[in-house]
């Protein structure tokens, strides 16, 4: 009897310590990946055409058929690339990474879509292409992607990251644990990076700069703190860059409560994370003790999950 053919592919959500937005217009940006969130896809053989199963888009797929689009797209890249247009294979993503809720999702569903392919077909990728293949999708997804969330969600340590110009493993002295809070609420990154764009050819535009310059200083400032061992000034500038993030129209009131109630419970900082508008926020501790009690505060307000990232050194 013939073997059956399969490929598998992961990948990891991301939490963006700082520099989300920022980045897309050339800012520095520190990210890590959350590997407790990660995505799974399997691709096997089938007679029929090619099939494709995410049930965690399905109920998102009316407002936002960008998502599927994307993933087709990905896949279409893969076979051209590989000149093996006429397969036939069912693909099948398992994601605990929620959609559209600032963990990269979208990034993360095309890296391991692109790995299972390529396993598949047990042709080696380099994280070259991984990447080239990933901007396209990324692009239909998110409009104007910085490819920060296509290089965490394939990579296993934290980044410092300046769009196409620096991508340096973070050197970091901190132990200190990140909780991530997830309001439930879905938010557009395409749409809060457009609004941004808008609001840099308004009469605001000025203003706009000067809060995106900030946000790139406070992730330099942040990077020293990483370097020196300040978790209480670090968390100072995340509270700081969740303030910028407001100005630029990225918070929402349920990610402003989470943060309210991670500040006064006794979090060191927090701030949104990722795109915006909905989705997740993040808070600073500096035990293990501490974090477990804020998130459950956090889970008290309204959090429909949370995670906890230990940051350890990475020196
Ligand atoms: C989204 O996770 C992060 C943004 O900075 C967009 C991007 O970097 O492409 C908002």
């Amino acid at each position: 009897m013939e073997k059956i053919k399969t490929g598998v592919g992961h990948a990891n959500g991301k939490i963006i310590l700082i520099g989300e937005h920022s980045v897309v217009y050339r800012k520095p940006a520190i990210a890590f990946p959350l590997p407790s969130a990660y995505i799974e896809a399997e691709v096997t053989d089938s007679a029929n055409e090619i099939s494709i199963e995410c049930d965690f888009y399905s109920g998102l797929l009316t407002d936002m058929p960008e998502l599927l689009d994307s993933l087709k797209k990905t896949v279409e890249i893969c076979l051209d690339r590989l000149d093996k247009k006429n397969s036939r294979f069912k693909l099948v993503i398992n994601s605990a990474v929620p959609a559209e809720r600032g963990m990269g999702s979208s990034a993360a569903v095309a890296v391991a879509t692109v790995r299972a392919i390529y396993d598949y077909f047990q042709i080696p990728l380099t994280q070259n292409e991984l990447l080239d293949i990933v901007a396209v999708s990324e692009k239909i997804a998110h409009g104007n992607p910085s490819g920060l969330d296509a290089l965490m969600t394939s990579s296993d340590t934290p980044y410092y990251y300046i769009k196409g110009s620096v991508c340096e493993p973070l050197a970091s002295k901190l132990n200190a644990v990140l909780i991530v809070g997830d309001t439930g609420k879905t938010g557009r990154t395409k749409e809060a990076v457009q609004t941004i764009a808008d609001m840099l050819h308004s009469d605001k535009s000025q203003q706009i700069q000067m809060y995106i310059d900030r946000l790139g200083r406070l992730t330099d400032d942040v990077r020293q703190c990483l370097h020196a061992d300040m978790p209480q000034t670090l968390g100072q500038k995340m509270t700081e860059a969740h303030y910028c993030l407001q100005q630029l129209g990225a918070s929402s009131p349920e990610l402003d409560k989470l943060v309210m109630t991670a500040l006064t419970h006794q979090a060191l900082g927090a701030k949104l994370t990722g795109g915006g508008r909905g989705g997740c926020m993040i808070a600073l501790a500096e035990t293990k003790q501490a974090a477990a009690n804020i998130a459950r505060a956090l889970r008290n307000a309204g959090a429909v999950s949370t995670w906890l990232y230990e940051m350890g050194e990475t020196l």
